[in-house]
């Protein structure tokens, strides 16, 4: 009997998710005669009950797209805004699910998503997530569809202030995306050969990061770039966010959870700006001019690098494959050239953070680069 397949993607916006989308649904009705519908606008279009065919047509002309014709949101199944009141709306979900007979639904998404994703299953849903996200953090999966795209970006716009710093011998502090991963910071700080490259994973001292660009001034070279991640922070704030962290993980029940999350959400709030004070602070400790670009949301647009569209398209076939098998509950991992199926309760909750050993951070040492630890 023919299976009926649901999708939908969830989080930030990544390109790829369109390729994926392709290869899923290509597979999927091609080659295992399966019935694919996409909800819209993440888990709130399951919630509402708005679809797409995702048949023929639809599945066009989309593999180069950046975004995805989904849309998506951040929404989340059990704390959904809904008018003034933020409720837990997991049955509605459910219940579309079963309105639409479906034997699986296959979410695209990063860490949000996947816990999310988990939350359904255990709510009786068939699910299957696909790993998506600029930032890299999915744990148990050699890399996430997006990353590659973003990487390219961010290397290339280091490239480009290179020569507008030397030219005015200013710091310039360049701030890239990953949330609380420093993977595409630190991947895009040593393609573009950052001088200094600093990482949440690896909390800063300010001191060292200014005696390592006065030492780049004392051999004549009178500016410097510096890489930073947006999770960076020195070690006097690493040691505040981990308290913090720790009782989110330690929670016993959903009310201790939500306040140890409020916690961290002030700390988020409170750490807006800090690539700006960094640079005030480098200026006066080095005397040396300097200024800020934040690369934003240049990070996630446009259209997927070659690498991002081959992963997506491997993993939405896959996902076929796996659903053609009845592989439920997992998320379709990429190991090497081919992928893995992981069962979501191994990956959910579960961030992929670079390891202070990891080779991209020796190399960046061996070629000079200031990690200001
Ligand atoms: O997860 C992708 C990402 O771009 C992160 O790098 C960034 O911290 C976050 O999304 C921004 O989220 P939003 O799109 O909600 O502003």
């Amino acid at each position: 009997m023919a299976k009926y397949v649901g999708v939908l993607t969830a989080g930030g916006d990544t390109p790829g998710l369109n390729a994926a989308l392709r290869g899923l649904g290509r597979a999927a009705q091609d080659v295992y005669d399966m019935r694919v519908i996409g909800f819209r606008d993440g888990f709130r279009g399951l919630m509402e009950n708005r679809t797409l065919r995702l048949e023929g047509a639809a599945l066009s002309g989309i593999l180069t797209m950046g975004g995805t014709i989904l849309g998506t949101s951040r929404d989340k199944p059990h704390k959904m805004p809904i008018g003034s009141r933020i409720l837990d709306m997991t049955e509605v979900m459910v219940q579309n699910y079963r309105q639409h007979h479906l034997d699986v639904l296959v979410c695209l998404g990063g860490g949000g998503t996947i816990k999310n994703a988990t939350r359904l299953m255990k709510a009786g849903l068939n699910v299957i997530t696909l790993p998506k996200t600029i930032d890299n953090d999915v744990a148990k999966t050699d890399i996430t569809f997006g990353f590659d795209t973003a990487l390219g970006i961010a290397t290339e716009a280091i490239d480009r202030l290179h020569s507008t710093a030397h030219s005015h011998h200013r710091i310039i502090v360049v701030e890239i995306m990953g949330h609380r991963a420093g993977w595409l910071a630190l991947g895009a700080g040593v393609a573009g050969g950052a001088d200094v490259i600093l990482i949440p994973e690896l909390p800063y001292d300010v001191n060292k990061v200014a005696e390592a660009i006065l030492s780049r001034s004392r051999e004549g070279k009178n500016f410097s770039i510096v890489a930073v991640a947006e999770g960076a922070m020195s070690l006097e704030e690493a040691e505040v966010y981990r308290a913090a962290e720790k009782a989110v993980e330690e929670a016993k029940d959903d009310e201790s959870e939500a306040a140890a999350e409020a916690r961290v959400a002030e700390l988020d709030l409170a750490h807006v700006g800090h690539t700006m004070r960094l640079a005030a602070q480098l200026e006066q400790l080095t005397r040396l001019e300097s200024r800020v670009t934040i690369l934003g949301y240049l990070q996630r647009g446009g259209t997927p690098s070659a690498a991002d569209r081959l992963i997506a398209t491997r993993l939405g076939t896959a996902c076929a494959t796996y659903i053609e098998e009845e592989r439920y509950g997992v998320l379709v991992a990429v190991r090497g050239e081919g992928t893995r199926p992981v069962p979501l309760p191994e990956v959910a909750g579960r961030l992929k953070l670079v390891p202070p050993d990891h080779p991209w951070v020796q190399s960046a040492r061996f070629v000079g680069t200031c990690l200001g630890d």
